[in-house]
């Protein structure tokens, strides 16, 4: 093939970890530098509505900050997949990301900054947790993306005390 069919790295941090509905080649465990998970993008159109946003991830930029999510080597045609599933207000930014064996790759990790026009931004824990208990678009209750995200870091091993408290509160609620 050309060059334009060499396989790249997606670090996928949110829903990529436990929903792969793509073709890839290898799929590992891996981590960036400098960028925490905060449940602070809204979602017009997978786990709310534009009237009634949900709330899910995105990455926020922080000094010595570690994400654990999961890589996995796609051929580019698979991004025309991704752009589609992860256009409410994510851009695609290159980024090194670290592999559990101490090796490096770059790669690209889709990213909603605060310039977005779905963007909500920081609030407390329990108020997050009170926003997705009560939040559902086309893909499922917005509770479902947060436990599937929870259980797929647990599985990870990742240490994220903002994804465990948000869970915490949620399931004290209901
Ligand atoms: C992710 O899992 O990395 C991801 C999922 C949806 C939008 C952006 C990123």
């Amino acid at each position: 093939g050309s060059e334009t069919d060499t396989p790249v790295w997606v670090f996928g941090y949110g829903s990529l970890i436990y929903k792969v509905d793509f073709p890839y080649l290898e799929r590992r465990p891996a981590h960036i530098s400098g960028w925490h998970r905060r449940f602070w993008q809204g979602s017009h159109d997978h786990r709310g509505t534009p009237e009634a946003p949900g709330r899910v991830v995105t990455l926020v930029a922080e000094a010595g900050a570690v994400c654990v999510g999961m890589a996995y080597h796609v051929r580019p045609d698979v991004f025309a997949h991704l752009d589609h599933r992860e256009k409410n207000g994510y851009v695609r930014v290159e980024t090194a990301l670290h592999f559990d064996d101490g090796s490096a790759s770059e790669g690209l990790v889709y990213i909603a900054a605060e310039d977005n026009e779905a963007y909500l931004g920081p609030d407390t824990e329990e108020a997050i947790a009170r926003h997705i208990a009560r939040a559902c678009g086309p893909s499922g209750p917005n509770r479902d993306y947060l436990i599937g995200l929870a259980d797929a870091l647990r599985q990870l091993g990742a240490d994220d005390p903002h994804v465990y408290a948000i869970e915490r509160h949620l399931l004290a609620l209901t």
